[in-house]
């Protein structure tokens, strides 16, 4: 089974219900859906999961959402379209990737330590502060925004 990744033309036809599986806010996502751009990863026609790749500075690009359908999932997708982000930004010349979880995103927190992502920084209170419902994973309650960032090789 091969997976295909493939940037989206207009973000427009973005796929709303996997991306909500990774940021339950759709305001959120309609905004950063304007500036970044929109990576497939497709697996045997079927859209297996999406990433969403935004600049944040002049020299940084953003993972903004990463998701993949649960049918689907613990098959290296994900690694895959992180790896693909590093070529992104390779090829666009950016020194940094970041991205940022929950506090209580377990699995999330070592599948991108897992692709050369090292903890930053946390912002207290983002998931309070920013989203009206309070959200729990693995018995946490998500409140705390965990960055982090890995510095990108570029071929010389
Ligand atoms: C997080 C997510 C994107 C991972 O996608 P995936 O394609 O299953 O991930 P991969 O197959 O590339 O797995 C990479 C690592 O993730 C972890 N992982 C994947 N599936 C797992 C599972 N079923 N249970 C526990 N850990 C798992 C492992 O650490 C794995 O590393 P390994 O290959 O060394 O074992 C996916 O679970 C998802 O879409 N979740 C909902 C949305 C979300 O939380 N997005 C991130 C928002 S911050």
């Amino acid at each position: 089974m091969e997976i295909v990744i493939k940037k989206m033309l207009g973000n427009s036809a973005a796929p709303m219900d996997l991306l909500l599986e990774a940021d339950p806010s759709e305001q959120n996502i309609k905004q950063y859906l304007k500036k970044g751009t929109v990576f497939l990863a497709e697996l045997e026609k079927n859209i297996a999961g999406v990433m969403v790749l935004m600049p944040i500075s002049p020299a940084s690009m953003e993972i903004m959402n990463l998701a993949v359908d649960e049918k689907f999932r613990g098959k290296g997708i994900a690694k895959k379209l992180i790896a693909h982000a590093k070529q992104a930004c390779a090829d666009q010349n950016m020194d940094f990737l970041e991205i940022g979880t929950g506090n209580s995103s377990l699995d999330q927190l070592a599948l991108y330590q897992k692709c050369g992502f090292r903890m930053k920084k946390v912002i207290e209170n983002y998931f309070i502060v920013h989203y009206p419902e309070p959200i729990f994973e693995n018995g946490i309650q998500c409140m705390d925004m965990v960055r982090l960032k890995m510095k990108i090789k570029k071929d010389s």
